[in-house]
């Protein structure tokens, strides 16, 4: 298989927001898609109707990214019905406090990391068997920009993120002579998002007035920089991070 029709792409979270955005993307490029979900059935139920409805294929897999068991169960009941994962996008955005450092307790930072890193890892090692045997994948991994910029208030998310592009870059290099790239997309403020919903309109209209191309984040321009990555036109990149933010930041 040479381009990405057939492929198998698991989007974890892709019940809402940026995930349910990239399934829907790849599933018009041709690619069977599992949305993983947690809680919201009737929301993951009608990301799968509405790929069905344009043609697509998919299937929704409830799983908390968290757990080993619950995963490697979602790999099966996937590998039963499609074969392998060829393609992981883990995009799923497991809880975290918004507040300074001074007001955070360890358990809400530390958890936060443990969550990320260890959603990154089971997932991750779920994919990996079957992607080293055919000598061909694709991980890519939602970052953000407050790994690089710090914004009031997102020390353990952007901490945690940050954490979650540096495993990526050592995956990039261990997992390169398998033939399996990894790389990081890294969004600014994403409108239409659950987060996006608790911005008030200044916030919001000061996150416009510092982006050069003039607006908020779109879910879909987040999932054509995954799609891009999930594709063969990125084939010699790996250990990467792209930026997806209208200029907000430029690094
Ligand atoms: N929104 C932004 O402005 C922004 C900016 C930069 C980066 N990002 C990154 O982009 C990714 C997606 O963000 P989003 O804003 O689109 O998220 P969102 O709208 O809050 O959606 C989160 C998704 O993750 C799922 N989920 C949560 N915990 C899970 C778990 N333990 N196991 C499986 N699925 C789980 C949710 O499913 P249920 O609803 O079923 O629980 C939902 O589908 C995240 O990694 C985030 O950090 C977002």
């Amino acid at each position: 298989m040479t381009g990405t029709t057939g492929r198998v792409a698991l989007v974890t979270g892709s019940s809402s927001g940026i995930g349910a955005a990239t399934a829907r993307l790849l599933a018009a490029r041709g690619m069977r898609v599992v949305v993983n979900y947690l809680h919201s059935d009737v929301a993951a139920d009608e990301v799968v109707a509405g790929i069905g409805a344009e043609g697509g294929h998919a299937m929704a897999v409830r799983a908390d990214v968290r757990e080993p068991t619950a995963v490697e169960s979602m790999i099966e009941r996937v590998g039963t019905a499609w074969g392998g994962v060829d393609v992981l996008v883990h995009n799923a955005l497991t809880p975290y406090a918004i507040k300074p450092f001074r007001d955070m307790t360890w358990e809400e930072l530390g958890g936060k990391l443990d969550d990320e890193m260890r959603a990154a890892f089971v997932v991750t090692k779920a994919v990996l068997p079957a992607m080293t045997d055919q000598g061909w994948g694709r991980i890519i991994y939602l970052g953000t920009g407050l790994s690089r910029r710090p914004r009031e208030g997102m020390i353990a998310l952007g901490t945690a993120k940050a954490a979650l592009t540096q495993f990526s870059r050592y995956l990039a290099q261990e997992l390169g002579p398998r033939g399996i790239t990894v790389n990081v997309v890294e969004p600014g403020p994403v409108a239409e998002t659950r987060i996006s919903q608790v911005l008030d309109e200044q916030q919001t209209r000061r996150q416009v007035a510092a982006t050069p191309l003039g607006r908020l984040v779109r879910p879909v321009d987040v999932a054509q920089a995954v799609a891009f990555y999930a594709s063969e036109d990125s084939a010699f990149m790996t250990g990467s991070t792209a930026a997806v933010n209208g200029g907000m930041a430029m690094y």
